[in-house]
């Protein structure tokens, strides 16, 4: 019997209700697809950091590259100083690791509220590939004369030619996989009759980071000569942030740099239904990827049983998806989008079911 080894981190805060719910459900797709999961808990977090001192075992990213995959509660303790735990464990892990693609699938769910009015799942459906291991997030940078009124700082967005042209690859790769058999709805007649099948939009900014987007823009192209069958697209980041709330249909896949990708992707999130609904996953293509809900701990409702797990559950489909059992991941959102009709919101609280309850209705649906 296929068998692949999850390491499942719950984290803080309300992780490990969401995560359980996860777990039942990607357990429940292995008994009906024949295959199994073995998983193995780790308690990174930041309980473990206040009661050890200590953020991240130095065990930790060898023992990760033994799994098939990670799944990840949520990270973040409402005692500890923002940045220690988001740096130390959920960067670390990312860099570490070379999870070079950060993917987050934008996807209304019927059912679920939108505020964008007048748009529902057929509009609101596309992909963000976010590059996970450059720009700002690199850390190069300094700062000088702190603390007096010369203070100087400095955070650099860094890029090599390598980290831009494995993920404009990725982009393509997904987009062309995406549509194999079946067309994107945007295309206009004479471009399905020239052979398109997907689009890719590039978003950046090359009106003033001349230097990073010149370097992105020339690869977007060099790479695109490979994909003739995708129809490829250019979008300011500012102008992308416009277009997701007035026309979220025209996107296809929007592949973008790290930090802009950090920042529309919250925005496509609420225009989805909320961080409860939302999932990512950090994706190394070669190594070992993590999976984990697009929301945070949301430490003031733990134990309460008020949180959304469909996007803890639709980052396992993800998981399902990266490890080979297509089928599987397939059924899953299936059923997330027969239970999501029922639920009242997505919003905390507020779901008409118990966290629990939204995870035996899916498992239920499978
Ligand atoms: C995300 C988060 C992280 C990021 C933080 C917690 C470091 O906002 O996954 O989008 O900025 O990447
Ligand atoms: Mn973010």
């Amino acid at each position: 019997m296929r068998n692949y080894k999850i390491a499942a981190i719950p984290g803080d805060g309300t992780g490990p209700e969401v995560l359980a719910e996860g777990m039942k459900v990607v357990k429940a797709a292995a008994g009906k697809f024949g295959f199994s999961l073995d998983a193995q808990n780790y308690d990174f977090g930041g309980e473990r950091y206040l009661r050890t001192g200590e953020i991240l075992p130095a065990s930790a990213v060898a023992e990760m590259k033994q799994f098939d995959a990670m799944y990840l509660g949520a990270i973040g303790h409402p005692q500890v100083k923002p940045g220690i735990l988001e740096k130390g464990i959920l960067l670390r892990l990312r860099f570490e690791l070379d999870q070079y693609i950060n993917l987050r699938p934008v996807r209304l769910m019927p059912g679920v509220e939108t505020p964008l009015r007048d748009k529902g799942p057929a509009d609101i459906d596309y992909t963000v590939v976010r590059e996970n291991s450059g720009g700002v997030y690199t850390g190069c940078g300094g700062a000088m004369m702190q603390g007096t009124a010369n203070e100087v700082a400095v955070q650099e967005m860094v890029y090599s030619y390598f980290q831009v042209e494995r993920c404009v690859r990725y982009a393509f790769q997904l987009c062309r996989d995406l549509h194999k058999d079946n067309p994107w709805r945007g295309l206009k007649p004479e471009e399905r009759a020239a052979g398109k099948t997907g689009q890719l939009t590039l978003c950046g900014k090359t009106n003033v980071l001349t230097y990073v987007f010149g370097l992105w823009e020339r690869v977007f192209h060099e790479v695109a000569a490979e994909f003739p069958e995708i129809k490829t697209d250019y979008c300011h980041v500012d102008a992308t942030c416009m277009w997701m709330v007035k026309s979220p249909e025209w996107f296809d896949v929007i592949v973008t740099e790290n930090m802009f990708g950090d920042i529309i992707t919250d925005l496509a999130a609420i225009t989805q239904g909320g961080l409860g609904v939302a999932a990512g996953g950090n994706i190394n293509p070669a190594g070992v990827s993590m999976f984990e809900p697009m929301g945070g701990s949301a430490p003031k409702y733990t134990g309460l049983g008020v949180i959304n797990p469909v996007a803890t559950i639709m980052a396992g489909a993800m998981l399902l998806r990266q490890v080979g059992e297509a089928k599987a991941a397939d059924a899953v959102e299936a059923a997330v989008a027969k239970t999501t009709p029922k639920m009242k919101s997505q919003a905390a609280g507020r779901m008409g079911f118990s966290t629990s309850q939204v995870g035996d209705l899916v498992a239920a649906a499978l």
